[in-house]
Parts: structure tokens; C-alpha cells; sequence
């Protein structure tokens, strides 16, 4: 080893025992490296200083990666925070290891890299974690046009609309007999601002009727088709005062009465023929006087139908 060499050795030896006994091996600040924020809700970047021994907090900054301004400042006495950020710790003091940062709203541009810096009276550590937010869609909200008394077969289109997510959703739809109408319905998503999403899908049932599903669901899912939010519809037959669709106008109802009528004539002679079938068969058989008892009792029946 040349004299050159081993001073250089040396150098690097002494430096590596230099940072080792400097900030990092008292002064350690523990972040995570992910954090998950929600739109509209509040994000928590927690930050624990720890240390060897006690320390004071002499000053503590949290910014954005490459951002200038501070977004929380503690220096001695005087602080200083940018609306929405503020420490985690209700009543944070100096003493107060927990340096985690709040974000009391979060918002989709507060997506991104921070940078947490803490000075201590036996040292300074720094370290940065990045925040994703993400934004649900809100439970559907159902309607339909017509709105109310609606008349049996005619064709009524459902609304099921959502708002909130932050990428292109979907909206799926089912009957009250869990057949996927997807297919037939039409969705249109359209951005709101703050690069949010609103969703609305129609589908329009033809000839609606009692006999068919009268109850719609939707569900709401994002674009990787975890469900977010779900509603269910009846169509309303019944109008808003409450009364219900007057049935004897029902074009169905009129043309059933004279079915039902005609039925139960149908009905009636197939009974009367029955007991007269059964009569000529009892008087071949052995017993007249108790089968007698009986053909009076169904007589009877035939006159009450
Ligand atoms: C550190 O602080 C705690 C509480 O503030 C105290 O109980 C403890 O004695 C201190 N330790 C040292 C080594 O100063
Ligand atoms: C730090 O403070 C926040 C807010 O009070 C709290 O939610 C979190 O659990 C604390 N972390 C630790 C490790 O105490
Ligand atoms: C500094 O911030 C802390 C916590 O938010 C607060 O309790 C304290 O009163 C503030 N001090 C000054 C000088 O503004
Ligand atoms: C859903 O959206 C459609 C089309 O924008 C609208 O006509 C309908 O009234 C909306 N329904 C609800 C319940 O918001
Ligand atoms: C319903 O239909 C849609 C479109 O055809 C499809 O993407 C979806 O997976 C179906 N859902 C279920 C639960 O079958
Ligand atoms: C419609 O169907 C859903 C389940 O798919 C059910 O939860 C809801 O109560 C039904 N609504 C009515 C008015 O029957």
C-alpha cells in the first residue's frame, strides 16, 4: 500500500465514522414509505422521531419534494403552516416525538412526494414517504322518466347516476331476478372539476308491466371493478298522491275480466259434468242410500259456484 492510498483509506474510514456518530446513529426519524389518502377525507404522514437518548426538537419542516414553500414550519417558538396541513398531534410541542403531518382534506394535486426535516439538539434526520389519493363514487342516486304513474306496457328508462371517482367507472345493472341487464343499458361518464368523475347510465325497459321485474339495482365500480356504491328502483306504477294506477282502465284488466268470466262458466260445466259422470258410475255401484248424502252436498256445491 502506497502511502497515498492509505491516507485516502484512512479519509474514508474517518468519515464513515464521522456520519456514523453524527445525526443517524442518535437522531432517527421513522416514516412509512406509502401513504394512502382518500379525496375529501383527512391523510395522516406519520412521522416518529426517535432517539437514544432524550432530545429537544429544535426545528421541524415538512415540504413537497422539490416544492419550495414549507407546508409546516416549527422553528423554537414561531410556526408557520400552509392552510390544510398541520401537525397530527393535537397540542404538538417540542417534546412531542410525534412530528406526523396532517392533511386535514385531502385533495387529488396533494398526491406526490414529502419531505419531513427534523433538527434536534443531538442531531438532524430527514426522510421522505409518497402520498396516493384515491376517490370513491358516492352510493347511486335512482330516477326515472316518467317519473310516476307509469301505465302498464309502456317503456319507462331508469337513471342511475354517481359521482366522486377520481378514474372512469362502471355501472352494472340487475333485474329484482339477478339477470345482468348491463347490455342493454348506455352509460356516460363525463369529468366534473378537481378531475373527478360523474356517471350516469340509462336503461330503458320496454313494456313494463307487474308480471315482469318491477325492481332495478345498480352498483357502482371503479375501473378495476371493485364495487363502490349500489341502489335499487321499483318503477313507480303508483303515482305520487299514493293511490294506485286505477286497474279497471288497465288496457291488461280489460281484456281479463271477460276471460276471468268465461272461465269461471268453463269451470262450472266441467264441474256439472264431473258429478254427472260420478252420478251414473254410483248407480252401478253398491251403496245408493249413503252415495244419495253425497249427491245432494255436491248439488249444493254446483249452486253456490
Ligand atoms: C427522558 O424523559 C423522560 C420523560 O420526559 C424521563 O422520565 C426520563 O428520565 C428522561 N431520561 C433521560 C435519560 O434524561
Ligand atoms: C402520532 O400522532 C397521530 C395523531 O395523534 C396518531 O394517530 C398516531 O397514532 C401517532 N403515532 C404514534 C406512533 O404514536
Ligand atoms: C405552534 O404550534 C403548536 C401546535 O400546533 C401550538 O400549540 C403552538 O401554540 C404554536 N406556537 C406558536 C408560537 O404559534
Ligand atoms: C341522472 O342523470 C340524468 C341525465 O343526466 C338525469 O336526467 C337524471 O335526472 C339524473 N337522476 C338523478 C336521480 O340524479
Ligand atoms: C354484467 O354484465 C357486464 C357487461 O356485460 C359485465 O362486464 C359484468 O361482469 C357482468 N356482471 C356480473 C356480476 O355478471
Ligand atoms: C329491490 O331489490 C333489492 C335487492 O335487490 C332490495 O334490497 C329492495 O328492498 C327491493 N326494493 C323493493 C321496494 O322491494
Amino acid at each position: 500500500m502506497t502511502s497515498a492510498t492509505s491516507l485516502l483509506f484512512f479519509a474514508i474510514h474517518l468519515a464513515y465514522i464521522s456520519t456514523g456518530n453524527s445525526s443517524e446513529s442518535f437522531v432517527k426519524l421513522e416514516c412509512e414509505e406509502e401513504y394512502r389518502g382518500v379525496y375529501g377525507q383527512q391523510s395522516l404522514l406519520e412521522c416518529i422521531v426517535k432517539a437514544v437518548q432524550n432530545v429537544t426538537i429544535l426545528t421541524v419542516t415538512w415540504k413537497r419534494v422539490g416544492g419550495d414553500a414549507p407546508l409546516l414550519e416549527y422553528h423554537k417558538h414561531a410556526n408557520a403552516s400552509t392552510l390544510g396541513f398541520k401537525f397530527a398531534e393535537p397540542s404538538w410541542n417540542k417534546d412531542n416525538m410525534n412530528v406526523s403531518l396532517l392533511l386535514t382534506n385531502t385533495k387529488m394535486a396533494d398526491k406526490g412526494e414529502y419531505e419531513c426535516m427534523v433538527r434536534t439538539d443531538s442531531g438532524d434526520a430527514t426522510a421522505t414517504g409518497s402520498l396516493s389519493v384515491t376517490a370513491m363514487y358516492k352510493s347511486p342516486t335512482m330516477s326515472s322518466s316518467p317519473e310516476n304513474c307509469i301505465k302498464q306496457n309502456t317503456d319507462v328508462t331508469i337513471f342511475c347516476n354517481s359521482t366522486g371517482g377520481h378514474q372512469k367507472g362502471l355501472i352494472w345493472w340487475f333485474d329484482e331476478f339477478g339477470t345482468n341487464c348491463t347490455g342493454s343499458a348506455e352509460l356516460v361518464a363525463k369529468k366534473t372539476d378537481d378531475t373527478l368523475f360523474s356517471l350516469s347510465s340509462k336503461l330503458t325497459v320496454l313494456k313494463a308491466t307487474y308480471s315482469g321485474s318491477t325492481n332495478y339495482s345498480c352498483t357502482v365500480h371503479n375501473t378495476n371493478g371493485v364495487q363502490e356504491g349500489k341502489a335499487s328502483f321499483e318503477i313507480p306504477f303508483v303515482c305520487s298522491a299514493g293511490s294506485k294506477y286505477d286497474f279497471a282502465s288497465d288496457s291488461t284488466t280489460q281484456w281479463l275480466a271477460p276471460v276471468g268470466f268465461i272461465g269461471s262458466l268453463v269451470i262450472g260445466l266441467l264441474a256439472a259434468l264431473l258429478i254427472f259422470k260420478r252420478r251414473s258410475v254410483q248407480r252401478h255401484s253398491g251403496h245408493p242410500t249413503d252415495r244419495h248424502h253425497d249427491d245432494e252436498a255436491e248439488g249444493n256445491a254446483i249452486l253456490t259456484v
